[in-house]
C-alpha cells in the first residue's frame, strides 16, 4: 500500500461515527481501531475526533483531513490503473504509427489543444507531414460518379463504388495492366458485362487465346472463328457493291486500288 492505511480506518471511523462499527467493517477488533487512529493523532498532532458519550464527531482538523485523504486514497488507486491504461493506449498508438505523449495532470489542457478550437494550452508540438495532414481534410475524396456509367470498384478512400463513363472522357481508350493473375481478364469481362446489361454498345473481342467463348455465349454473342483451318475469311477488298457511289466520292475505289497496287 502506498498510503498509511491509518487513513482507511480513519476514513471508516468517521464514515461510521463511532469506533465499534467501524471496527466491525474493517473486521478487526474496536481495541485495534482505536490504537490506529490514537496513532494517526499523535503523528499528526492533532485531535481528529471529539469523544462525546453521544459519538464521535470530526473536530476542524479532522474535517480537513476527511476530504484530502479520500483525494489520497484515490489518487492512489487511481495511479496503479491509470499506468496501466496508459501502457495500453500507447502500446495500440504504436501500433497504428501514433505517437502518444502523457500529459500527466495537464489531461483538460491537453483535450483542449487536441479540440479544433484553435486553443495552444500545452506545450507539445509535433510535425504534420502532408499524409496526415491529408486525412484531416474533410474533402480530400474525389467521388466518381458519371451518369450512364459502368462500376469501376471501391474508392479506397470513402468505400463509395466508383462509376465511370469512359465516353465523357476526351480519349476512353483504356489498357489494363497487371501481374497474372491479378484479375485483368475478371476486370474486363466485368466491364462487358455492364455495358451489354447497362447501354446499347457494341461489344466486339478479338481473342485469340479463346478465353471470351463463355461470356459471348452467356450475353448471346455471335461468335466468328478465323484461323487458316475455319472457313471464315476477311476479304480485304469487300465493298457493299449496292450502294456504291460511281463518281467515288468516299474514295473507297481509289483506296482499294491502292491497297491492290501496294501488293503488286
Ligand atoms: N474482383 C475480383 N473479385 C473476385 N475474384 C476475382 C476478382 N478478380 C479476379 N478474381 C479471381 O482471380 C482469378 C484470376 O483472375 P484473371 O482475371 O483470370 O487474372 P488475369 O487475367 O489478370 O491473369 C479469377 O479466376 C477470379 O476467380
Ligand atoms: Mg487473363
Amino acid at each position: 500500500m502506498v498510503y498509511n492505511p491509518q487513513l482507511e480506518t480513519f476514513i471508516r471511523v468517521a464514515d461510521a461515527g463511532s469506533f465499534n462499527k467501524a471496527a466491525e467493517q474493517s473486521y478487526i477488533t474496536p481495541t485495534a481501531v482505536i490504537k490506529q487512529i490514537n496513532l494517526l493523532e499523535a503523528d499528526l498532532d492533532v485531535k481528529l475526533f471529539e469523544r462525546t458519550h453521544r459519538g464521535l464527531t470530526l473536530t476542524k482538523a479532522g474535517m480537513s483531513l476527511y476530504n484530502d485523504a479520500k483525494y489520497i486514497i484515490s489518487y492512489c488507486r487511481d495511479s496503479v490503473t491509470r499506468y496501466s491504461m496508459t501502457e495500453t493506449v500507447e502500446t495500440i498508438g504504436k501500433r497504428n504509427s501514433v505517437t502518444i505523449e502523457e500529459h500527466y495532470l495537464k489531461q483538460r489542457e491537453a483535450l483542449n489543444t487536441a479540440l479544433p478550437i484553435g486553443v495552444r494550452q500545452v506545450e507539445t508540438m509535433r510535425t504534420m507531414l502532408t499524409q496526415s495532414l491529408a486525412v484531416l481534410m474533410p474533402f480530400n475524396v474525389q467521388e466518381l460518379n458519371d451518369k450512364g456509367g459502368c462500376y469501376y470498384g471501391i474508392n479506397q478512400v470513402s468505400k463509395n463504388i466508383n462509376i465511370g463513363n469512359r465516353k465523357k472522357l476526351i480519349n476512353g481508350n483504356g489498357f489494363v495492366f497487371g501481374v497474372p493473375g491479378s484479375g485483368k481478364s475478371f476486370f474486363c469481362k466485368m466491364e462487358m458485362g455492364n455495358v451489354f446489361l447497362g447501354s446499347k454498345d457494341e461489344i466486339i473481342v478479338i481473342d485469340p487465346m479463346n478465353e471470351y467463348f463463355d461470356i459471348a455465349h452467356t450475353f448471346d454473342g455471335a461468335v466468328v472463328n478465323m484461323s487458316t483451318y475455319t472457313d471464315n475469311y476477311v476479304n480485304p477488298l469487300d465493298m457493299d457493291v449496292w450502294s456504291l457511289d460511281l463518281n467515288d466520292s468516299k474514295g473507297m475505289i481509289r483506296e482499294k486500288g491502292e491497297f491492290m497496287l501496294g501488293t503488286v
